[in-house]
This record gives structure tokens, C-alpha cells and sequence, in this order.
């Protein structure tokens, strides 16, 4: 048995919150979710998310610290590690490290778009230029296969720098600069954004909430972001979990990261759309609206090249720190499981998530077999993948952790995990009951109700 002191551990509880907040907050909440709630059509969505995020997401997340804190070992054993015996559930860990492949294999491309504009920012490639040629440049990029391909792989090799010398050393220390600093530009950027003549517009765009166009595809979309933005149905916040001590708060410390991650990604589309409807610009620009929306809005501001390099340069930031979480839950699987050294398991399976990232790459523009790659997939690639991975396996994923902790785990254990060092433990039945019912009851509603659509 590996013991926490080998494993390495957090040197503090808030280098478990930043840890883990750098795993929430990322590409999801300011890339993603902006971009969905444009092609979803604003107000019912955004109260959906909420919804999801109070009654499944978080209340999962919880679960996930607590299986990690109790197994003190990757998703693959933990299950099995909890129950003393070999189960299927380990089935639920082998999910886990194919959906962390499958994630990072498109998140690393988007990523590398973050680069290239930090990249562009330096250059000051947005001077003078109007809305229409800010829009031209996105839509040239993304047609450049071997650029995204460029950017895509450099992003790699920096993800996997860092997993392959273990998490608590560097993440800690990073993102105890790097986080706080993301919230203070948002902040900024945010009452900027509040003095737009876009801003309200915005607001009833983003808060009006019509039942009547609710559709369950709509939904499970919001569910699915649910997980995808808290990082939660795919062992990550797990992993970070078995690095936490026992006597600290698990279940504050995920309510915590929940609140910050959840405010993040709504200060980013009050700060998106106000730009977006002040240039007059569509709400549903797609992919490209924060590579748009942002150049747009700093290009004409006094300073606004510093501005854009910090902009971009919190942005890969925060994106590092999620493709690490999901780098090292595919690494920790080949680690502890099988004993392979960090070293080796963090380069190989690297190599094979950036493989897998290349049809992503390519899907913007380049052709195969003389077709575009959407017209053979239905959709691009990466918007593929990314429809896999969060609409239906972080979610199945979170389904099995919400059973597996609400049903089937010994109840003493589960107790005492959540009430040990946690000033919540009054919240005790509360949680329970929404793990038990809850959440699988709304999960298997979203999915029958998408499936029969
Ligand atoms: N939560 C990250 C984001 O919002 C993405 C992620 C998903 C990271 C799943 C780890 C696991 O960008």
C-alpha cells in the first residue's frame, strides 16, 4: 500500500483549494460555457447550469474528496480499496482514465489557441483592426491545421513537464500566484463590462428564464457542464482529494471550490456578452467567442495590449492547471495500478493523448479524404469529443460515484467522512439524501429524456 507521505500530499489545506479550483476553473468556465449559453439561447440555460451545479455537480464533487480522502489512491483502486475486495466497480476508475484521455486530447488543442493569441497579443496583431477583421482572424486560425497542431503539441509538452515531476510541487506554488490573479483581472474586466451599453441586454439575455424552451438536449448540456466545469465525474478532484490530509475539511474546501468556479464562469459571460452585444455581434459566434470578444474589447482601450498578453497569459494558466488534473488521473491510474514510474507513465500516455488530439486539431479547416471533417462526423471533431466526454461520460461517471457513495459504501466510513474536520457536518442528511435520490433520479431523467428526443 502506498502511503500518503510517498505519495506526496498538500502542504496546506488551501493548496488543496487552489489545487483544485486550478482544475475547475479552466477553458469550461471561460471558454466553454460563454459559447454554450450563445448557442443554447441564453436565460433558461444559465438557471439549468445553476441548477445542475447546486443539486448534482456539487454534492457529487463532495462524494469525489471523500472517496479520494478515504482511498488515498487513483480512481482505477479506490473503489475497490474502500470495499476491501476486488469489484467491478473498478470499471467506474477505468472510465475515468478513458474520459480524462478523451478530454484532454481536445482541451489540449483549445488550449494551444489560448497560446497562439498570447502569442498574437505579443506581437500586437489587433491594432487598428475592425470587428469584422478581429472576427477574420479567429476564423483563419481555426482553419490552419498545422498551426493548431503546433500549438496543441507545445501545450502538451508543458502539461506533461509538470505532471511528470509530481503535482504538489509545482501546482501548489503556481497557482497560488496564478489563481488569485485570474479573479483580480475578471474582476477588472467585469465592472469595464458593466459600463458597456451592452451590459443590460445582457442580463436579460443571460437571467430570463422561459420553461417552454427547455429541450432535453438543452439540458443534458447543462448538466454535462455541471461535471465538466467542476472537473467532477472522472476522478480529478478524486485524485486531488487523496492527496489531502484526513483531519482537513473536505467538504467546506469542495463547496468552496464549487462557489469560486460557478462565479467564474458567470463573470465571464457578463463580461463576453456585454462586449458581444455592444460590437453589435452575434451571441452565438461558436468556439471563437472568447478569442473575439476579448481582442475586440481590449484592442480599443488605452493599454490594451498589457491588458490582452495578461488576458490571455491567465487564460493558458488556467487551463494548464485543469489538463494537469486531467493528465495526472491518467497518469496516477498507470502509477498506482501498475507501478509504472511517474516518468515514463506521464511521457507515454502523453504521447498518446496528443495522438489523439489530432483529428481535433485538423478539424477547423483541413479536409480528409477530400471532405471537410465535419461533414463526415456530423460535427467538428473536437465538438465531437467534447459531446462524448461531457454530456455522457462525466455524467454516467458521476452517476456511479453518487451510487457508489450514497449506496454501497459502508455507511460508517461515509459518515465519518464527511463529518471529520468539517464545520458542515449538520449538512450530513441533507447530503445524503440529495446523493441518493437527487442526483441519480435527475441524471437518469436528463438522459432517458435525450434519448427519447
Ligand atoms: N473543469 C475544467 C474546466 O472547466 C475541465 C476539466 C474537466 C478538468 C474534467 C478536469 C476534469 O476547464
Amino acid at each position: 500500500m502506498t502511503d500518503q507521505h510517498s505519495r506526496g500530499a498538500w502542504a496546506s489545506r488551501i493548496g488543496f483549494i487552489l489545487a483544485a479550483s486550478g482544475s475547475a476553473i479552466g477553458l469550461g468556465n471561460i471558454w466553454k460555457f460563454p459559447y454554450i449559453v450563445g448557442e443554447n439561447g441564453g436565460g433558461y440555460f444559465v438557471i439549468l447550469y445553476l441548477v445542475a451545479i447546486l443539486l448534482v455537480g456539487s454534492p457529487i464533487m463532495v462524494a469525489e474528496v471523500l472517496v479520494g480522502r478515504i482511498a488515498r489512491t487513483s480512481p482505477m483502486d479506490a473503489f475497490d480499496r474502500i470495499l476491501g475486495a476486488r469489484t467491478a466497480w473498478r470499471g467506474v476508475g477505468v472510465l475515468s482514465a478513458f474520459t480524462g484521455f478523451a478530454i484532454l486530447s481536445y482541451y489540449s488543442v483549445v488550449a494551444g489557441w489560448s497560446l497562439h493569441y498570447l502569442y498574437l497579443s505579443l506581437m500586437n496583431a489587433f491594432e487598428g483592426l475592425s470587428p469584422d477583421a478581429i472576427a477574420g482572424v479567429f476564423a483563419k486560425f481555426y482553419a490552419n491545421g498545422g498551426l493548431n497542431l503546433f500549438w496543441h503539441f507545445i501545450f502538451m509538452v508543458l502539461t506533461l513537464s509538470v505532471v511528470q515531476a509530481g503535482v504538489s510541487r509545482g501546482i501548489e506554488l503556481a497557482a497560488k500566484i496564478i489563481m488569485p490573479a485570474l479573479l483580480l483581472m475578471l474582476l477588472a474586466l467585469l465592472i469595464y463590462a458593466s459600463t458597456l451599453p451592452g451590459f443590460k441586454p445582457s442580463l436579460d439575455f443571460l437571467f430570463r428564464f422561459e420553461l417552454g424552451r427547455v429541450t432535453a438536449a438543452g439540458a443534458l448540456e447543462a448538466v454535462g457542464h455541471s461535471f465538466f466545469t467542476l472537473s467532477v465525474g472522472m476522478g480529478a478532484i478524486m485524485t486531488y482529494g487523496s492527496y489531502l490530509r484526513q483531519k482537513d475539511d473536505a467538504v467546506g474546501s469542495a463547496l468552496t471550490i464549487a462557489g469560486l468556479d460557478t462565479m467564474v464562469g458567470m463573470a465571464a459571460t457578463l463580461i463576453l456578452f456585454p462586449i458581444l452585444l455592444t460590437a453589435g455581434l452575434e451571441t452565438k459566434s461558436g468556439p471563437g467567442l472568447v478569442f473575439v470578444s476579448i481582442p475586440l474589447a481590449l484592442s480599443q482601450f488605452p493599454g490594451g495590449q498589457i491588458w490582452m498578453i495578461c488576458f490571455f497569459f491567465l487564460l493558458f494558466f488556467a487551463a494548464l492547471s485543469s489538463a494537469i488534473s486531467l493528465m495526472e488521473v491518467v497518469a496516477a491510474s498507470a502509477i498506482d495500478s501498475f507501478h509504472w514510474p511517474r516518468k515514463s507513465a506521464s511521457w507515454i500516455l502523453g504521447i498518446v493523448v496528443f495522438l489523439l488530439g489530432v483529428p481535433s486539431a485538423l478539424s477547423g479547416g483541413d479536409t480528409v479524404f477530400g471532405k471537410p471533417w465535419a461533414s463526415i462526423f456530423g460535427r467538428n471533431f473536437f465538438d465531437l469529443f467534447d459531446h462524448l466526454a461531457s454530456n455522457w461520460m462525466l455524467p454516467i461517471g458521476g452517476l456511479f460515484i453518487s451510487l457508489f457513495v450514497g449506496w454501497f459504501m459502508p455507511a460508517d466510513l461515509r459518515e465519518q467522512g464527511f463529518k471529520e474536520g468539517s464545520r458542515l457536518a449538520a449538512l450530513y442528511p441533507v447530503w445524503l439524501f440529495i446523493l441518493r435520490f437527487i442526483a441519480p433520479i435527475g441524471l437518469l431523467t436528463v438522459f432517458l429524456a435525450k434519448l427519447g428526443s
